[in-house]
């Protein structure tokens, strides 16, 4: 197993992408975890957005897994928060400077401009080959199915 998918996941999109992506590539699946729990409901959600526009700190941990040497590959499936990368994906790009591995990042959102946040995402990620975003309100399903696609692929093919 040479390709490692992590995904960081609230309410379920990202973590369907990266289940997916994990089971056609045959990869290692792993959840980018907030040691410290968000509350759930509005509350929960006010909080995430002020903690991801703010750029807060968040403690984290990689389901069991300490080092990504072994991976040649890497992909990352995130969400957008407040415009911009949540707290728990930013902790996750400062823990393990993805230098070795090929590197892929599959975002997937509600409707913002791509142009707010994917500047943030690059400058956290800068070894990254590829952005793809899917944007929920707006793609299409086989749009959507196309993007997800493309990520496949492009993995596939290196
Ligand atoms: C706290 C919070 C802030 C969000 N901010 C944005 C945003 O600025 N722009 C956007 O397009 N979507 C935003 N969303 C929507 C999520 O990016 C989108 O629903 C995504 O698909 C959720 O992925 P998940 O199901 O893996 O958590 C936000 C969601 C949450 C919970």
């Amino acid at each position: 197993m040479d390709t490692l998918v992590c995904y960081y996941s609230r309410s379920g999109h990202s973590k369907a992408y990266a289940k997916r992506l994990a089971k056609e590539l045959h990869a290692d699946l792993r959840e980018i975890v907030e040691v410290q729990r968000r509350f759930t409901g509005p509350i929960g959600f006010l909080k995430a957005g002020y903690d991801s526009k703010n750029e807060k700190k968040r403690s984290i941990h990689l389901s069991g897994l300490t080092l990504l040497d072994s991976f040649k590959t890497v992909i990352v499936v995130s969400p957008v928060w407040a415009g911009n990368v949540p707290p728990a994906v930013r902790e996750f790009a400062f823990t393990y400077r993805i230098r070795s591995s090929d590197l892929f990042v599959l975002i997937n959102h509600k409707g913002s401009d791509p142009e707010g946040f994917l500047p943030k995402f690059q400058k956290l990620f800068p070894k990254a080959e590829r952005m793809t975003v899917i944007t929920r309100l707006k793609d299409s399903e086989e749009v959507a199915e196309q993007k997800f696609l493309s990520v496949l692929e492009q993995v596939r093919n290196k």
